[in-house]
């Protein structure tokens, strides 16, 4: 059998990597930890490489780890915000990147509203295109970083019960950990309101329940998501009071669940509507480990990718 490689390839979903391809990443991942841990955290493995990042969505977690990522590792980082971009007038995605190529980056990592987007990029230009979000559509490399976590603390995946709660319908992050997780022999039961959960749902291959306390029954991980009320055209649910009422997590109900279960959550955090603060800062909570989980994974890829990793 090949030895697994991501040299020269997009991250783009990852419904189209393989389980060694995950295996290789969160290897690297873990020793890409222990560098994060050294006092001079440098290496120089991505000497004379370029990463752009270019988000047409805010984001604090993803560009910021991605930019650290890169850094660390010695390559040049150019953040656009397309507020302050030539985007404001008028510039077409494919423009953009065609710029972007020209000035022979290496990587450029994107985050766009549209579904698709990242793919599109990575048919019309050479540069390595790092998926950080397109649409509803994938997160994977918050996919990455959730699996990474869950393997820190759970040893191996085969036979775990996850529960993914919330907004499913809109949520990237649900549709990456359910691709990636499902190929890796974990469980997924999932919980929320009607309307966003979505019709397909069924083709996911979850278990889909209308109370979250059956969802989170026995879970080894909950992963809480944010109600992404900047993608809702409509108010879904009545209000954020009744929807802490009848899905937030706080430790009331998480004692229904196994007693060393695992939080995530991918943030940022609507406090007191998803998760109350008990549970985000808790004992079980993992959310800021994810976070510094992120930049290891986010370096991992950054140097598979570029065919700088040993
Ligand atoms: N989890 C995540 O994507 O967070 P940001 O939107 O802050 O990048």
């Amino acid at each position: 059998m090949a030895r697994a490689s991501l040299a020269g390839r997009s991250i783009l979903d990852l419904a189209s990597l393989s389980t060694d391809e995950y295996s290789l990443v969160l290897d690297t991942a873990r020793q890409m930890r222990q560098l994060m841990s050294d006092d001079v955290k440098k290496s120089s493995i991505l000497r004379g490489k370029s990463v752009v990042t270019l988000f047409y969505e805010a984001s604090t977690r993803t560009r910021t780890s991605f930019e650290l990522a890169a850094k660390y590792l010695g390559a040049d980082v150019v953040n656009i915000t397309t507020s302050n971009s030539s985007v404001t007038k008028g510039e077409s995605l494919r423009d953009t990147l065609y710029t972007l190529e020209a000035m022979s980056f290496d990587v450029i990592v994107m985050r766009h509203p549209v579904e698709g987007t990242a793919a599109f990029a990575d048919k019309v230009v050479k540069p390595i295109i790092m998926n950080a979000g397109d649409g509803a559509h994938a997160h994977p490399t918050q996919g990455l970083l959730d699996m990474f976590t869950i393997k820190t603390h759970k040893g191996s995946f085969s036979g775990l019960k996850l529960a993914i709660l919330g907004d499913i319908t809109y949520s990237r992050v649900a549709r990456s950990n359910i691709a990636g997780l499902s190929k890796l022999g974990v469980e997924i039961h999932v919980a929320g309101p009607k309307p966003l959960i979505p019709k397909f749902v069924d083709e996911l291959g979850v278990k889909v329940h209308n109370r979250v306390e059956d969802a989170i029954m026995d879970a080894d991980v909950i992963d809480i998501l944010r109600i992404q009320l900047e993608r809702q055209k409509v108010g879904l649910f009545p209000t954020s009071r009744e929807y802490a009422r009848i899905f937030g997590i706080n430790n009331g109900r998480l004692k229904l669940a196994k007693p060393d279960v695992l939080i995530l959550h991918p943030g940022p955090i609507n406090r007191g509507l998803e998760i109350s603060p008990e549970v985000a800062y808790g004992d079980k909570s993992a959310i800021r480990e994810e976070v510094q989980n992120g930049v290891a994974i986010r370096m991992a890829l950054l140097a598979l990718t570029l065919g700088g990793a040993k």
